[in-house]
């Protein structure tokens, strides 16, 4: 089977793409290398360096596939605030472009990499998949709506797809060319944040009057592996038509306090921070349930923390 990975050199991409590879899967790669780095292409897989908004682009990375994944996207929650009309654009728009071709080309099958920012502040936790949706950025306005284009895609025109909710992604896997992990500058995420502090440039700690044991947020960390796993279980299952929407992370929370000692136990010392206030935009606790994936997809994430902070570190060294 050839799969086509949008964003394929993108951390989370290029991850897919390994670890499809390594199983027999066929790939074909379409990035445009804003956010990704080429250098991460492996040998024997076709690369269309090209923007999902270009629909000839599009058709052309879709020749001779049978099922994509859909990583490509911008992403950062800060930068979607600030650009609401690029995020429009390049998620929903390009998405539009993508389904279309897809259907000129008879290709029935999608996985697509949506977020936990669907769902916004929520109600209740952990986070079952029918909670209510109410992103509080543009970003994950822009998921929200394209899974709800996904739906209307596969009841209109009979497409079977997946939309993976993730929480917070982390650790990072080692090809044979190297780590496949993290390359944002500057970076926002709290683990590579906290594995790069110093004395002189201590990590911030985003808030400590959260209403949460030791005030700090609490979020839902999964190994960049383990997610990969669900998407390749979650293309297994597909076939017949319809949409099915699955939350992604480990199903229990680290506060910004834990994650920083767990790192800390790593390193052997005490890694030095700074109780700073509140980031905007942040919901105090999230955390997924991940039921749903467990049962339907077989999935079980079996990478803890310590292990998602050992391979970041070792992928930074
Ligand atoms: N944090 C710090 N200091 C930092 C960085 C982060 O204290 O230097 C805190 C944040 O305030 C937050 C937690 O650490 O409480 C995690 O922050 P991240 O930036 O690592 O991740 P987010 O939870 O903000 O965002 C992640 C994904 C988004 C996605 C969101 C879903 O990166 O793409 O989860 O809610 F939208």
């Amino acid at each position: 089977m050839r799969v086509l990975v949008t964003g394929g050199t993108g951390y989370i991409g290029s991850t897919a793409v390994e670890i499809l590879l390594g199983q027999g899967f066929e790939i074909s790669i379409l990035d445009d290398c804003s956010m990704g780095h080429a250098d991460t292409v492996p040998a024997g897989v076709r690369f269309i360096q090209g923007s999902l908004l270009n629909a000839a682009e599009v058709a052309d990375a879709l020749a001779g596939c049978d099922a994509v994944m859909h990583f490509a996207g911008k992403s950062l929650v800060g930068e979607s605030v600030e650009k609401p009309d690029l995020y429009h654009s390049v998620n929903v728009d390009g998405t539009r472009i993508l389904l279309d071709e897809m259907r000129k080309q008879s290709i029935t099958k999608i996985v697509f990499s949506s977020s936990a920012a669907t769902y916004g502040e929520p109600k209740v936790v952990p986070i079952l998949e029918t909670a209510e949706t109410n992103p509080t950025n543009p970003y994950g306005a822009t998921k929200l709506a394209i899974d709800h284009m996904i739906t209307k895609e596969a009841s209109e025109h009979g497409i079977s797809a997946a939309s993976l909710r993730y929480f917070n992604v982390a650790g990072a896997l080692k090809a044979d060319r190297g780590w496949l992990a993290e390359r944002h500058n500057p970076e926002t995420h709290l683990i590579p944040n906290v594995l790069c502090s110093t004395q002189a440039n201590p990590v911030k700690i985003f808030g400590t009057d959260w209403p949460t044991a030791d005030g700090t947020c609490i979020r839902d960390y999964v190994h960049v592996i383990d997610l990969i796993d669900a998407h390749i279980k979650a293309l297994n299952s597909l076939g017949a038509a319809g949409h099915e929407i699955y939350n992604l992370g480990s199903g229990s929370g680290y506060s910004v306090r834990e994650v920083v000692k767990a790192a800390s136990d790593a390193i052997g010392h005490q890694i030095p921070f700074v109780d700073s206030p509140r980031r905007a935009g942040d919901p105090a606790v999230l955390i997924a349930d991940i039921s749903k994936a467990k049962r339907m997809l077989a999935w079980e994430p079996t990478r803890d923390m310590t292990t998602m902070v050992a391979d970041t570190l070792n992928s930074m060294a």
